[in-house]
């Protein structure tokens, strides 16, 4: 318990002294993340990582997102409020405390002047998330690719042999047939890694096993949340529980976060409810999850990573990063202005 306990302390310290060397050497460090602001990286540019998804290798954090970048418009004869941004590709950052971000520049280059490649900047890349496969000893990511008017519905993939990137785009799909849009990727500890999305129009979620080299489907498949029409996925685990956590599909705008758990990945999930408690739990303190990151040293405190859309402006989006800790099994998460890791 002693040696647990020093562990520990010793791992909360080298965060605590890594954030303080960092901060003396770099005037743009953050002391603190500050929800819904404008968030800058370490040379002091916007961070540009939207519907982002957080990699943990070799001791650094590498944050991937989609870049928005342009003037928004709307799309002409649609239902909903289709606006739209140019796709920028997906940017990636660095960093070794989760706060101070260094841009490593473009993970995945977007393409002008190609309309009918998925990479088009007329298209949409959106939620990409990465994995390392150590088998093959590369980083794959997926994200969804869609048309402008969301009717192309396909996960793509592509791979890097640097966490940095360049990564090369491979193809996109419908996984086993499928629509797929809004999605994420969750790496089980014994390395298998699924991919979670929302299909059947929305309506319902799948979550399918990926092959061993992550980069095609197997047919080992689940639909979840049957008829619920649930999106922004967002998968971790506490204590041998899977843990998924959807918004409502209300376009760009927010709505209330839901949580659902399962003992086995391709289990019976079964309801929890909002996660998010307080003022503005109603619409998850107006943003829309993207991620769960658990913290390094500590089993019951996770990163609720969401997007504060801003739908005529999209390229000003915000980050909403707030802490999650597990209470009697249930995800919890309550807004806080300013907080650090040692929540
Ligand atoms: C959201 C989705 C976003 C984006 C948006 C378009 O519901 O989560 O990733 O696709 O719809 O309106």
């Amino acid at each position: 318990m002693a040696i647990k306990n020093m562990i520990k302390t010793i791992r909360v310290s080298s965060i605590i002294i890594a954030a303080f060397l960092l901060s003396c050497k770099n005037s743009n460090a953050q002391v603190a993340f500050t929800t819904g602001d404008i968030w800058k990286d370490t040379d002091g540019n916007v961070i540009n990582a939207h519907g982002a998804g957080i990699l943990q290798h070799e001791g650094t954090y590498y944050l991937y997102g989609e870049i928005k970048k342009g003037t928004t418009w709307l799309v002409s004869n649609q239902a909903w409020e289709c606006y739209r941004v140019p796709a920028g590709g997906v940017s990636c950052y660095s960093s070794n405390d989760l706060l101070n971000w260094k841009y490593e520049g473009v993970a995945l280059t977007a393409k002008t002047g190609y309309a009918n490649h998925d990479l088009d900047t007329s298209n949409v890349i959106e939620r990409p998330k990465v994995i390392y496969n150590k088998k093959t000893g590369k980083f794959v990511m997926w994200m969804h690719i869609d048309s402008k008017e969301y009717s192309y519905a396909r996960s793509g993939v592509a791979i890097s042999d640097k966490p940095i990137g360049p990564f090369t785009y491979i193809n996109s799909v419908r996984p086993n047939g499928s629509m797929a849009r809004d999605m994420t990727i969750y790496k089980d500890e014994d390395d298998k890694a699924y991919h979670f999305f929302s299909s059947e129009d929305n309506k319902t979620i799948h979550i399918t096993l990926l092959t061993d080299d992550y980069l095609s489907h197997t047919n080992s498949e689940k639909r979840i949340l049957i008829d619920q029409s649930r999106e922004a996925p967002a998968v971790f685990k506490h204590k041998k529980k899977y843990y998924l956590i959807t918004s409502a599909c209300t376009g760009w705008l927010p709505n209330a976060a839901s949580t659902v758990v399962a003992d086995n990945i391709m289990g019976e999930w079964k309801q929890l409810g909002n996660p998010c408690m307080g003022d503005g739990a109603d619409s998850t303190f107006q943003s829309q999850s993207s991620f769960v990151m658990p913290l390094p040293g500590n089993k019951n405190k996770f990163i609720f990573l969401a997007d504060k859309w801003n739908k005529t402006d999209l390229q000003d989006s915000r980050y909403v990063w707030l802490p999650l800790i597990i209470k009697k099994g249930k995800p919890i998460i309550q807004w806080k202005n300013k907080w650090n890791v040692d929540f």
